[in-house]
């Protein structure tokens, strides 16, 4: 077998044979191995990679991180420019189309997403129909799901024209019923969009707004959940992601996919980490209890919660942005108590041998908790904030997979454990 520079020797023990396995972009194809058989009727060999450690799932443009070096950054961009010189819609812009807008792209972005805040009158007659303590996020998930039925031509995923009206449509929805599923809970009316107002500005008052003609959001608050949003708006193949990719690569609808990702995002492991962030800080209480706190995490009671990463080795670059955004917060609405905690916790533990030698820096949920809980959300509402600003992420991911020949519908191997061949016995002869 001729040799080539990239590629891999693979010899199989069972039959003796060699087999050369190209190597392409740091990468093996699983279906390469699959060419390797113990004999003619034997199946391929598999590789079995629960939770996607060390499987690469697609090629994507959108997002770049280097974990070791405590890199982001959307479509080539460091994320530490765009959090501080961009907007959330201009970043959304950038991760759905691939480059910075043109003034005038821009502006007819701005506008179509402005334009399309408002729902149909039905959506809000189905969310008032939700249990009085529904949590917002099974509501935005079912409502972004229902409004594949208020959009049937969004199921021909083929037409690019048709893909970029859904994709503006949920970008400009998304606020809409988020905040409705939180005055849901709070049992105040819903309020309709306002677009005079920027998009996070309008999110605010759809939010907070009561009796006022028009809802003023103080502008240091606008600017800190825009970044926010910015901060959350991708993360390459996330928990989320992955299951957007995979409903979306059967063709269905980009509601159904982006529904799929809230459900993804819904769970603690992934989206509601900031909330148990929180109920530690609040549980160790003072900076007094820091030393005991961080000998019970040592001896393995339990983990810095915050603290840690599967891809970042590094101080998340998002935890030092937010780190800036909590000031900013803090000056409109005074001084969370628990910053001191957190301060002080961050300190000690980043000088601690422990937490050094296995690579735990904050991420991005350690202090956005706090910020959140500043601006009175509830613990509910966070994972319904990060939601909005990862929207346009799933969109961006879902719009390169339509795009991608090489994508087939997502569909793993198993490792069959089970039994086989039995024989059925009739209920009557196995219950007399
Ligand atoms: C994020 C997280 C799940 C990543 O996990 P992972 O990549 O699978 O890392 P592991 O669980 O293998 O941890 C590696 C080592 O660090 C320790 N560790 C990891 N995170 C820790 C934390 N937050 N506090 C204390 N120890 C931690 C583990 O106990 C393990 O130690 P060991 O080698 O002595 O067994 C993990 O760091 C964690 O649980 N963090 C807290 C929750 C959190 O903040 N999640 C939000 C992520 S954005």
């Amino acid at each position: 077998m001729s040799s080539v520079t990239d590629s891999l020797t693979v010899r199989d023990n069972r039959t003796g044979q060699e087999y050369e396995v190209p190597i392409l972009d740091g990468a093996i194809k699983a279906a390469d191995i699959g060419k390797i058989r113990s004999g003619e009727d034997e199946p391929g060999l598999a590789v079995y990679d629960p939770g996607f450690v060390n499987t690469a799932s697609c090629r994507s443009s959108v997002t770049f991180i280097d974990g070791d070096k405590g890199i982001l950054e959307y479509r080539g961009y460091p994320i530490e420019q765009l959090a501080e010189q961009s907007s959330f819609l201009e970043v959304a812009y950038l991760l759905v189309h691939g480059s910075l807008p043109s003034k005038d792209e821009y502006d007819q972005w701005v506008h179509n997403i402005t334009y399309h805040t408002f729902v149909h009158e039905n959506v809000k007659g189905f969310m008032e129909g939700f249990r009085y303590d529904a949590h917002p996020m099974g509501m935005l998930m079912a409502s972004v799901g229902a409004l594949s039925t208020f959009y049937p031509e969004s199921r021909n995923i083929s037409d690019a024209d048709n893909r970029a009206i859904q994709i503006i449509r949920m970008i400009a929805k998304m606020p809409t019923l988020g905040a409705w599923s939180f005055r849901h809970a709070q049992g105040k009316p819903y309020v309709y969009p306002d677009n005079e107002l920027s998009y996070t500005e309008n999110f605010l008052s759809m939010l907070f707004k009561m009796s006022e003609p028009t809802y003023q959001a103080d502008e240091r608050i606008v600017k800190a959940l825009d970044t926010l949003f910015i901060l959350h708006a991708d993360h390459e193949q996330n928990a989320s992601a992955n299951a957007v990719r995979a409903v979306g690569s059967t063709q269905v609808d980009p509601y159904s996919a982006v529904s799929a990702g809230i459900g993804a995002l819904f769970g603690p492991l992934h989206g509601g980490a900031n909330e148990a962030v929180l109920r530690m800080l609040k549980r160790i209480g003072n900076k007094s209890e820091i030393p005991a706190f961080i000998e019970g995490v040592k001896n393995g009671n339990e983990r810095l919660m915050g603290f840690g990463h599967r891809v970042y080795k590094n101080y998340d670059p998002r935890a030092k942005i937010i780190k800036k955004a909590c000031d900013d917060v803090f000056e409109v609405t005074g001084v969370n108590p628990l910053l001191e905690v957190a301060q002080e916790l961050e300190k000690i533990a980043l000088e601690d041998e422990y937490f050094v030698k296995r690579k735990l820096y904050p991420n991005v949920d350690f202090y956005s908790g706090l910020i959140y809980e500043a601006l009175e959300f509830p613990p509910e509402m966070f994972t319904v904030l990060f939601a909005i600003g990862r929207t346009p992420g799933w969109l961006a991911q879902w719009l390169e997979l339509t795009q991608d020949k090489e994508q087939k519908i997502a569909r793993p191997k198993q490792i069959y454990t089970g039994s086989r061949g039995l024989t059925y016995t009739p209920t009557e002869q196995r219950w007399a």
